[in-house]
């Protein structure tokens, strides 16, 4: 995983007021909560006492209160509290648990995973904007992230995974893709064919970004977008939990219907779509071997894998860059 960046890591609705919530991400243990002004509190899910779940507490007046001892520590990770030395002894500075910056913004639960001392900006997308309504599921993969966005980014496997919906038509030949990196954005062009046994790929540099109006469209480290039309997208958030694992918080985003009620219904049934497409794909992306990609895997790669190729590449700079 790469330090030193924004990863989304949850659903904003998965952090339900005066709950805390103990879960796996970047391999870590992890508590979450909302103190009384909203904020977002992440930390490591341990107490600097004597090692309990954090997560087993409970919140007071924002706080985290653990349960065995009741310390308590603010959402900076800072102990506020030592009840057994009396309410106005100071707390120690050793008493302090290592903390992530974390906000809730388009509806996910971002936290900063590293040490920087000024943040940059959450990535976002400059074309999926509050006029768009959406529904989402939480989907786990056995598989590790790296894994699970390459997959996103195969227009390969189209025809043969999806070959009963949206691979359909037998398009096994591929044109370019045509991958290009903008900042620490990826966008894919694609053009997929039916062989007629006589046409040769064309090369990436020979598709024509104006004729495709659907693309692919990810930003490091980890949210991805389809760009279906004007109108519909699929969103998708990769949530890393370990080495073997992720959650996919997959979305279904329209902005052709307003009327509240059916636009909730329309995107519900957007949703089970996407998680029927997810399925195909997860039961191929869970088999791979090694779990995360990299660029010397001892894969063979084609020049249909040039997107992968590209976020490999990419992926291994941020990572030298920490
Ligand atoms: S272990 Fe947390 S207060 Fe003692
Ligand atoms: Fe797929």
């Amino acid at each position: 995983m790469i330090r030193n960046q924004w990863y989304a890591v949850l659903d904003s609705k998965e952090i339900k007021k005066g709950k805390l919530l103990g879960v796996t991400r970047m391999g870590e243990k992890l508590v979450f909560w909302r103190n009384t002004d909203g904020a977002i509190g992440c930390l490591a899910d341990k107490c600097a006492h004597r090692g309990v779940k954090l997560s087993c507490g409970k919140i007071i007046s924002g706080s985290v209160q653990c349960p065995f001892h009741g310390f308590r520590y603010d959402t900076s990770g800072k102990g506020i509290l030592i009840p057994a030395n009396g309410r106005n002894a100071a707390v120690p500075r050793n008493f302090k648990v290592p903390s992530y910056p974390a906000l809730d913004a388009h509806g996910l639960i971002w936290i900063f995973w590293g040490e920087a001392k000024k943040l940059p900006e959450i990535p976002w997308f400059d074309n999926l904007g509050s006029d768009f309504s959406y529904s989402t599921v939480a989907d786990p993969w056995d598989a590790h992230y790296s894994r699970v966005i390459e997959n996103q980014l195969d227009v390969v496997h189209l025809p043969f995974v999806h070959y009963n919906t949206i691979g359909r038509g037998n398009k096994t030949l591929v044109h370019g893709p045509l991958a290009e990196l903008e900042g620490s954005a990826i966008r894919v062009w694609m053009r997929n064919a039916v062989d007629d046994g006589r046409t040769r790929p064309a090369k990436p540099s020979q598709i024509d970004k104006s004729s495709s109006p659907v693309y692919l469209y990810f930003i490091y480290p980890n949210i991805w977008q389809n760009v279906i039309s004007d109108d519909l997208r699929v969103m998708i958030a990769f949530a890393p939990v370990d080495e073997a694992h992720t959650v996919a918080y997959l979305r279904f985003y329209q902005r052709f219907i307003k009327v509240p009620g059916l636009k909730q219904f329309v995107n519900w049934i957007g949703g089970r779509g996407n998680i029927r497409i997810a399925h195909q794909d997860r039961r191929v992306v869970e088999t791979q071997q090694p779990k995360p990609s990299g660029l010397k895997i001892g894969e063979n790669l084609i020049q249909g894998d040039n997107p992968i190729v590209l976020y490999r590449k990419y992926r291994e700079k941020l990572q030298k860059k920490r």
